[in-house]
Formats: C-alpha cells, structure tokens, sequence
C-alpha cells in the first residue's frame, strides 16, 4: 500500500514536471562527453527517484550543482560545489576530455572537478541510490562517484568510516547554515581509533553527541532504531580492511535520509507520501543527557531527573567541586571516595553493576571479542587500571552478551538510556553491598585466589562496617537505582535478532514502554488492538469516589465538563474529568482512541492518565491529583504571596519542566501537537514540579496536519495558525515562549498587548529586571543571568515566522546548559496582530478556561 503510494506519486512527479524539465529528462540518467549539462536541465536516475542539477538552497540566489529526492528538491542529499557557488545561471557541468567531471561558471572558470583520469571516453549516470557515478563507457569499473565524497547526508547503500588499506575516510559535514551548503560547524564521523566504532558529533575539536558504541545490533545510546527495524538494515563491518557503517533500505520502503543538519543534530527522516512531508524518526541529541560529557568524568545521567540537574555521581564518587556542582555546573565531574585496593597481584575490589546505560566513551578502552564477559570480569580485576568493564556486544553469552570492553580512563559520558547496556563499574570494597548470604561462593569464584586466601577476621569488620556505611548511603539515595552483583547477572535480552520479525511501528514492545525518555515512532494511531491503554473503571467506583459526582468535590468547571475531586478506596486522591453529555460521541470511538493515544504518553512532566470510564452515556477520564492546582493560580495571582510563593528558582524548574513536557510530546517520531498550551493547563505537584494536562486535545502530527477544528486559547496561538491554519510542532514552540515570558513578567499577554515587544526591548536594552515580576524576592546575581537567558529563549520561541522558531529540542538543551549559544531573537510582531483574526464563535474565547468546541477533542480545564 505504501510501494504504491510513492509510486503514485513519482508517476505524477513525472506528470507534472515543467515541459522544459522534460526536455532534460530525455537526457535520463546518463550524459557523457558533448551533452552538457546547463542550469536549466536536470539527470532523473532510472526509478525516478533521484534528480541532479541547478539549485538555490532556502533564500539564497546563488547556484548549486546537488543532488536531491525527487519528491522534495528541499531534500538535497549532495552537493558538489558546497564552498564555491556560481553567481548567476550560467554554471555548466561537463565531462572532460581527461576523464573527469567540470563544473564551469558563466567565465569558464572551473568551479569544481571531480579530479578523476581516464584515457578513454567516460559516461556520468545518476544511478537509483542517488549515488553519481563516473565510468569508462561499457565498463562497470568506477572511477569516482559522488558518495565516496559525502555532504551532510547518509542515503541508503552510503558508508562512512575507515578504509585502513586505502587510507579513505567518509563522514558527513554539516551545511553553514539552511541557505549555505559550504561545510559548517559540525562533522559527523565514525570513531574507529577506540574500543568500540561510535558515531560522533564534532563541533571544531569538541565532541558534542555521541550515539554510542555499536552493540553488536544497534548504536547502544539509540534504541530508537529498533522501532523503525522493518524500514531500514544496518551494516556495519569491522574487519581488518575496514571499519564502516551504513544502512540498507528495505524494499518497498519509503524514501528515507539521515542528515547532519547546521546545528549540530542528527535526524533521520522518512517521507510520508499521505501528508507529502518528511516525518523525523529520529532526532539526536535528543535530550541534556546527550550533550556530550554532560555530567563530567565519573558523572551519570539521569534524562528524568531535572530536580538533581540531571546529574549525579556514580557509586562510591563525589563531585569534585561541590560548589560547582551545586551551582549546576556539573562539567568537573566527580572523584572517587575510597581508593581502590589493588596491587601485588592481590585486590579487594568489586563490581558494581550499572544497568540499561549507554556506555560511556570508548575511545580510549581496550576491547576483545574473543572472551566472554566472565573472562572479561577476572581480566579487568586482574589489571589494576581496569575501571570498568563491559560486554563488547550483547549477542550471545546466553543473554548475557559476548566480548570484553574495559575502560581505564576517565569513564565519560554515560547515561541512562532504555534498552542500555550493563556496565560493571570497580569499586573499592568498602563501597560494595555485601552479596547476598546465599552466594558468598560464587563471588568469591570470580576473585583471584590470593584474594579469597587474604580473607580473615579483618574483612568480617570491614564488612560489617560497609554495611553500616551502605544503610546510610542507602538511606540517603534511596531515589537512585543501582542493582547489585557479586557475580554477573543476565543482562536482560533484547527480543531482536537481524532475522526475526523486527517490532513494527504501530506494535511497541513492553520495554519500549519502560522509559519516559522517548517514545515508539507510530505513523499510524495506535490501533485498538495493539495499544495498551490505561484501565477502564466502572461507573459505580467512580460515583463512589466522587459522592456521586457532589457538588461539594467539584474543583474545576469547563467548556467540556466538571472535573471532581475523587478519593479511591486506597486512600489516594484523583482528578476525575466527566466530559459534557453534549460531547459524547455514539460509540466512543473517538473517546477511544484519545485515551488509546493518552495511555501510550508517559512522562514524568505530563499528568498521567490513570483509567478511564466509557458507559453508557458517560465518558470520564481519571487523573493522578496534582495539589497545587494549577500555574496561571500563581503567576497571574491577586494576591503577591502567591506569586511570591514562586519564586525564581521554582519558576525555571517550571520552565524547564514544561519545556521537557513538550519535548517529549514532540519527541522522536509520534509527533503530538499539544496544541493549548497555556498556564491553567500546566499543573503542580508538591514539589512545584510542572506537569502538562489536557494533552488529550493533541492529535497525532500524522494524522492529519491542518484540522480546522482545532483548539486554542487567545494569546497563546501562533501567528501562522490564526492566519493560515498552517498547524505544526512550532504552534507548540510559539505557545511555549509566550507562557515562559508569562511565567517570568507575571503579565497575561492576552491583557498586556505590548508584553512580547517589551520582553524584546528589555532583552535588547540588557534591563529585564524591569521586565521581572516585582512582586517575587529580587534574583540573585547567577539566578538573574539564568533568566536573561531564559528570556532570550522564550523570545526566539514566539519569533513570526515558525522558522525562525528553534525545536523543543533545542530549547530544552539552551536552557538547560549556561553556556550554548542562543541566536539573537528578532523583534516580536505587536501582539494585536494574533488577537483580532480570532473571531467566530466557534474559537473566539473571552476567558481562559473556555475554548472552542470540537467533537473530537476533550477539553476540561483543572481550574
Ligand atoms: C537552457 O538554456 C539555454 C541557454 O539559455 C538554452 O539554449 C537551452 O535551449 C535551454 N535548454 C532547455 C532544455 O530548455
Ligand atoms: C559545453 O560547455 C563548454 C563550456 O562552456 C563549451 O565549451 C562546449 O562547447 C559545450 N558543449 C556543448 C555540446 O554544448
Ligand atoms: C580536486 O582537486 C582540487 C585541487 O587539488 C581540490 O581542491 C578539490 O577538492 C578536489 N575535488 C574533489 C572532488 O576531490
Ligand atoms: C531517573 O530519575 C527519576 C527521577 O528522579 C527516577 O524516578 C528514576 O528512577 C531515575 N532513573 C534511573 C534509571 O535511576
Ligand atoms: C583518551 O586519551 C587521551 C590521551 O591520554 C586523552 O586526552 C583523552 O581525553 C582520552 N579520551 C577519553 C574519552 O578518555
Ligand atoms: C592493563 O590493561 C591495560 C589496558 O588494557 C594494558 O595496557 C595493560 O598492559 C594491562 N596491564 C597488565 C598488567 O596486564
């Protein structure tokens, strides 16, 4: 169904080309010496899929010779002459009598040549893969083509990586910016040098991303690809020739790219033939805990620990600046408490396991794929330098994985990540649970036996004082989750094989659904079948837990229906939404699949759906209980002890708790559009933790793009949606800055028309204390800096043109890092402008709470 989609659409690509396009296309995919190639003509590979030629990149007038997806010229996967446009159109591209291809300029300069010889007569062709290629006519052999010199793009068949015979190396560059394709800022290359090959960021000569090292199956730090298996098919070899990566389209696939954008992000995308766009599979880095060495030597990252900065120190460390580290700069890292006990060919120390992490660096560790991960344990104690070790791939071993990755440098960059890997980390044995009573033989099995000798009266008191010491520890970091081994534990088993069925899009896996860090990519909604929504409770518990819906547990009244306070038989409080009876759809089936899409959201900065009712006439959602009701309460509050009660450092904990929000909710591949955010719908916990409600008026990104019943609440609606009905992840973006400049002014900007352009001017002046709440505790001086940025970023977010607007993405890394560079926001159009198109009854919406009527989307406000 999907071949034939795109198949559709290539026939009508060809359908609609321009008649003089058409001309060129009589060329096909081959020219050769005397045809040249003008900028008004193009090479279409055999299938159509792939056209070469003249292009101008975004808003530039300057000349490119590139290729791209002939469904999108915006999708341009080379590029010849990135560093020397040709001014006008007069560029040519020819073959030449040495054997190689010339890009002439208007002068008959040569702008580019592919430097290639040959003594008899050669022939380009663009051949299906997207890939140029010059030869010898008649002869197969190559003489050059254009993927063995890549752009910023990974087509399928491409590979990037070493070839130690030959000395070649590929990676990919990033473009300068999106209307200047000469090589920028960022590489993207493939580490050969280390243990393990990984696939890295550059930014000049700073790592900023890695993926992780290979696995044997996948990059360890992007379990992402698992979902999106049955599309595409790694290729990795590793041999003494050479060590590469690449990927193979499966038949029938979409058309799909990988692209190192200007800013420095990973993105794989895949054209969907239904909306006529790319939609992002992947995204990396995909949160703070991707930043490369985020959390400094020894450090570990936590992606749903915003509280703690993300960041802690592994076991048995300590950050080496304390004051650092409380300051949120975790870049020092941390120490070691107890020294390690190891030398004279005898040790105490132990492992301590870490489970589901991407494994830190490797550049520098030692691997051999020939032992197993037993061996590699008794070789790591052995060697006094060893500080970690690691299986080198998580094939076999029964489960447990094979090979041996040790590491005896700094252990940097690690994080937890779903479907990680296990480290084992050594530590002195003062820092290690004891094992459990039933084992001491096993672990004293993998000690070396001057070791178990060695054991005496003194080691029964050192025992019993790190038990005393673990109590403690334990007590005071009950959050963190370590397991424990003396002896190595299965890893858990990844139920993938290259051979076996691979998960399919729509049917996530359980483990998939373990961590709020991503979600599965879906094209299409969770079908009833395959979706495991939260549990249906019946009515009567329901009238139970309310007192029969009383008026006396009412806490919220809404253009779509009452929300009750509910106390279940457990003794826990719950926010029960019972929708307007003038909304219930015959059937439920739209009931249905909001819930369907709710249950498959989690996230610790989202209000958790937690059952839902659907009887006869009633539909009711139940909600976790958030106590301190909600932001607008505060920010906009009468009275100044409640907006005092927010004080700054709760308020950037709140922004950089709904930026994580709408992050997730725009994540990887599913693609949900909040689409009214605002202050009523941000929630508070106990702690002031913000969590995002109402995401049951989102609607899938790919469902469908432009619906014109769409909710939204004045002053928070981007400009191109009030305009155009032109809906994308940036209305999200848009909304996000407005309620961030809310949260720091304390000022609706729904009432105070002026709010964006005053924001900018006190950006721009370098005076937003004026722009600050009066009525919250004066900032101190680091606090103040942290919302000068902040500020900026809320700008850039409600910038005119969507954009100009960054990703969620990008504004959870700038606000959570002091020192990535914010682009200067430009002047923000005067507010009237998105209030006055906002008329009709059916949207306009005088008071914040109400919001206009659809009868697909559920609406209650908490408040
Ligand atoms: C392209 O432009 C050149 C010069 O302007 C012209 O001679 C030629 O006929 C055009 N080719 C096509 C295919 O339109
Ligand atoms: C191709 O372009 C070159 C350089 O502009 C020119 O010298 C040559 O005559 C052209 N050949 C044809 C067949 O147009
Ligand atoms: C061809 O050679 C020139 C001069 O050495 C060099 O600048 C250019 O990058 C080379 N082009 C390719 C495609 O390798
Ligand atoms: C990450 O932090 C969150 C919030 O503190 C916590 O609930 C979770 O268990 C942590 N994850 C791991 C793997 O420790
Ligand atoms: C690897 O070793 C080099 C040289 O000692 C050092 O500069 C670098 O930081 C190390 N890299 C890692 C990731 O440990
Ligand atoms: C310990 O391991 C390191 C790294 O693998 C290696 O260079 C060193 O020779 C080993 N030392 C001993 C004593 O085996």
């Amino acid at each position: 169904m999907e071949a034939t989609c795109s198949y559709l659409l290539l026939l009508s690509f060809f359908l609609l080309l321009p008649p003089r396009a058409f001309a060129a296309g009589a060329v096909a995919d081959t020219f050769s010496k005397g045809r040249n190639i003008t900028d008004n003509e193009t090479l279409v590979s055999a299938d159509g899929a792939f056209t070469m030629g003249f292009f101008s990149p975004g808003v530039s007038t300057k000349r490119y010779l590139g290729i791209w997806f002939s469904v999108s010229i915006d999708a341009v996967c080379w590029v010849a002459n990135r560093g020397r446009p040709v001014n006008d159109n007069s560029g040519v591209l020819m073959v030449s009598d040495a054997g190689s291809l010339l890009l002439l300029d208007g002068s008959g300069q040569i702008v580019w040549s592919s430097n290639s010889t040959s003594n008899s007569p050669v022939e380009a062709q663009l051949i299906n893969s997207g890939d140029l290629v010059l030869r010898n006519r008649g002869s197969t052999t190559m003489l050059w083509h254009s993927f063995d010199y890549p752009s910023n793009v990974l087509l399928s068949g491409m590979k990037v990586g070493n070839d130690f015979w030959s000395g070649a190396e590929w990676h990919l560059t990033s473009w300068r910016s999106a209307d200047d394709p000469s090589p920028g800022a960022y590489r993207r290359v493939l580490d050969t040098t280390g243990g393990l090959p990984d696939n890295v960021v550059w930014q000049g000569n700073a790592k900023t991303f890695r993926t992780g090292p290979w696995n044997g199956l996948w990059f360890s730090g992007i379990p992402e690809v698992l979902s999106y298996s049955s599309l595409i098919e790694y290729r990795m070899e590793i041999n003494s020739r050479q060590v590469t990566y690449g990927y193979i389209v499966k038949p029938g696939s979409a058309p799909t790219y990988v692209v190192l954008t200007d800013t420095g992000m990973v993105k794989r995308l895949v054209w969907d033939a239904k909306t006529q766009a790319w939609q992002t599979y992947y995204q990396g880095p995909r949160d703070v805990c991707d930043v490369y060495g985020k959390c400094g030597a020894f450090g570990l990252c936590n992606s749903s620990a915003a509280a703690t900065s993300f960041c802690s120190c592994l076991k048995g460390f300590s950050p080496a600046s304390p004051s650092a580290w409380n300051m949120k700069d975790t870049s020092g890292g941390c120490r070691r408490n107890v020294k390690l006990d190891c030398g004279g060919g005898r040790t105490t120390d132990g492992f301590l396991l870490l489970h589901a992490v991407k494994l830190p660096d490797t550049h520098n560790a030692t691997v051999d794929k020939s032992i197993t991960v037993d061996e590699c344990r008794a070789r790591c104690l052995a060697n006094c330098s060893c500080l970690a070790y690691a299986a080198a791939d998580i094939r076999g071993g029964g489960g447990g994985g094979s090979g041996c990755v040790m590491w005896t440098d700094d252990i940097v960059d690690l994080r937890y990540v779903d479907q990680g890997q296990d480290m084992y980390l050594r530590l002195a044995k003062i820092e290690l649970p004891l094992p459990p009573p039933s084992s001491p033989s096993s672990s004293s099995r993998q000690f070396p036996t001057a070791v178990v000798a060695g054991a005496s009266a003194a080691a029964v008191v050192a025992i019993l004082i790190a038990l005393l010491i673990l109590v403690v520890v334990r007590k005071r970091r009950r959050r963190r989750r370590y397991t424990i081994s003396a002896a190595p534990v299965p890893a858990p088993v990844v139920p993938y094989t290259e051979h076996q069925p691979s998960p399919t899009p729509s049917a996530p896996s359980a483990d998939h659904q373990l961590s709020p860090a991503w979600s599965v990519p879906s094209v299409e909604p969770p079908s009833p079948a395959s979706a495991r929504t939260v549990p249906c409770v019946k009515l009567s518990s329901l009238k139970e837990a309310t007192g029969n819906f009383s008026k006396s547990n009412i806490i919220g009244i809404g253009g779509f229906g009452i929300v009750y306070e509910g106390h279940l038989l457990d003794g826990r409080k719950v926010a029960v939404k019972r929708l307007h009876s003038s909304l219930i759809d015959e059937g439920g089936e739209t009931f249905m699949r909001e819930v369907e899409v709710m249950s498959t959201l989690k996230h610790d900065k989202l209000a958790q759906l937690l059952s839902y009712c659907h009887e006869g006439n009633e539909r009711i959602l139940v909600y976790e209980y958030m106590k301190n009701k909600s932001l607008n309460i505060y920010i906009f509050g009468e009275d100044p002890r409640l907006r005092a009660l927010l004080n700054w450092e709760r308020r950037l904990q709140i922004i950089r708790g709904v930026a994580m929000g709408v992050s997730y909710l725009h994540g990887l591949c599913k693609e949900v559009i909040h689409r009214d955010l605002k202050p009523s719908n941000i929630l508070l916990d106990d702690n002031w933790r913000p969590k995002i409600a109402d995401f049951g008026t989102t609607k899938q990104f790919v469902v469908d793009q432009t619906d014109p019943t769409l909710v939204q609440t004045a002053g928070y609606t981007a400009p191109e949606y009030i305009l155009e009905r032109y809906l994308t992840l940036k209305c999200d973006v848009y909304s996000f800055g407005v309620i961030l400049l809310e949260i720091v002014s304390g000022q609706r900007n729904r009432t105070t028309p002026m709010l964006l352009s005053n924001a900018w001017e006190s950006w721009n002046q370098g005076t937003i204390n004026e722009l600050l709440d009066s009525d919250v505790a004066h900032p101190k001086p680091e606090l103040l800096f942290e919302l000068e940025r902040c500020v900026q970023i809320g700008l850039l977010c409600v910038q005119q043109s969507p954009d100009d607007r960054p990703t969620m993405a990008a504004v959870v890394t700038m606000l959570n890092s002091n020192i990535s560079p914010i682009p200067p926001p430009k002047r923000p159009v005067p507010d009237g402008r998105t209030e006055s198109p906002l008329r009709g009854a059916d949207r306009s919406s005088t008071q914040e709470g109400a919001s206009g009527t659809s009868r697909d989307s559920y609406t209650i406000y908490l408040t």
